[in-house]
């Protein structure tokens, strides 16, 4: 397509002058491209950052990484969410130790064969570290492409996205994809933004893009919705005597496997309700306090949560039934406790001042 070759020279130029300083961009290490490429999927570019040098720092080989305990990955990746992308990141380091010597291979079809490395993230390692001419397109790219070729075609089709790639595969320079990849995220992350915010008028592709000739932008790309979320209602209890809070582990399958959390139940309990709920864990609540009401979305289900603050009588050992009464420390250095529950696990107090009232 004639229009999709016009935009090489505008958006290159563009990014040389543009691009964000980002740590994974001062070397071309293709462990790094690829540790900030999954991170920065459904993670915000900014967030990721502090997240990477921590991250690179504990584990700064795929040998590392393969090696590294469960316990201690997830702790590192706590906060940034979607827990899979991590555990397949190590499942992906250790087919590279055992297939590839250590080195992420230098080919796009052997990357795709790594467990949690789609035509995405191949392509970004390919391209930025390795210097292969492949597209990366990701939402920021098919944005970007659908609205200077102004189709109303629906992204969210895989059959679209593959058609995007073969495009972009036949227009991009060959001599520098990593820039050109890049070039098109970075103009989706900073310019070409979702819906009314697109800032065609200091857009260097504006002389060459039909949403911008016929002021479309707002109206691209069109992407059908995804099936709609299952909404649960929770109750969040954070019961602590004066220096332990009562944690627990998740089953080692379906959401959050594995990870550590507040103790909870389906739907939103009273206070009685919740009061009766901690005795029935043979634990003898002293005084409870409402902590309000929070939500959290994940990818196919939303938690609306009420949650609760209960002192209770001194705990005794460290575990009970399926609970572990952990030191705030240990909380915060330890156990991977979930985003989602954020809220409430900002609550937990200090021994000795307790200055929850009542
Ligand atoms: N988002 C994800 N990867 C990126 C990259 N390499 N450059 C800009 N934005 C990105
Ligand atoms: Fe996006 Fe507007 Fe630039 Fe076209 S001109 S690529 S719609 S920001």
């Amino acid at each position: 397509m004639d229009r999709l070759k016009e935009i090489e020279e505008p958006l290159l130029r563009w990014y040389e002058e543009n691009r964000r300083p980002l740590p994974w961009r001062m070397r071309r290490d293709p462990y790094e491209i690829w540790i900030s490429e999954i991170m920065c999927q459904q993670t915000r570019v900014e967030v990721v950052e502090g997240y990477f040098a921590r991250f690179l720092e504990a584990l700064p080989t795929i040998e590392a990484l393969a090696d590294c305990p469960e316990e201690r990955l997830m702790k590192l990746w706590e906060g940034l969410g979607y827990y899979n992308r991590a555990r397949n990141m190590q499942t992906a380091a250790r087919q590279v130790m055992e297939l590839y010597q250590g080195e992420l291979p230098a080919d796009f079809e052997a990357l795709k064969g790594l467990k949690g490395i789609g035509d995405y993230t191949a392509g970004a390692i390919a391209a930025i570290a390795y210097g292969i001419p492949v597209p990366a397109v990701d939402g920021n790219v098919l944005r970007v492409i659908s609205r200077v070729t102004e189709s109303r075609e629906d992204i969210a089709k895989q059959s679209v996205r593959r058609r995007v790639e073969q495009e972009l595969l036949a227009v991009m320079p060959k001599d520098r994809p990593g820039d050109y990849d890049q070039a098109l995220m970075e103009l989706g992350a900073l310019v070409c933004l979702p819906g009314a915010q697109a800032k065609c008028g200091q857009c260097p592709l504006k002389g060459c893009c039909l949403a911008a000739a016929h002021g479309t932008a707002d109206q691209l790309p069109v992407k059908s919705r995804p099936k709609s979320r299952k909404v649960e209602a929770r109750t969040v209890l954070v019961i602590q005597d004066g220096e332990h809070v009562a944690i627990r582990r998740r089953a080692s399958r379906g959401l959050l496997a594995g990870l550590y959390e507040l103790p909870n139940v389906e739907g939103h309990l009273g206070r009685q309700e919740t009061l009766d709920l901690v005795r029935e864990m043979d634990l003898e609540p002293l005084r409870i306090r409402p902590l309000g009401e929070a939500k959290h979305i994940f990818s196919h289900v939303e938690w609306r949560m009420l949650g609760y603050q209960i002192r209770v009588q001194q705990l005794e050992g460290t575990r009970q039934g399926d609970l572990i009464f952990a030191g705030r420390e240990d909380v915060r250095e330890r156990y991977a406790i979930p985003s989602a529950f954020d809220a409430y696990a900002g609550q937990i107090k200090g021994g000795g001042e307790d200055r929850s009232g009542s």
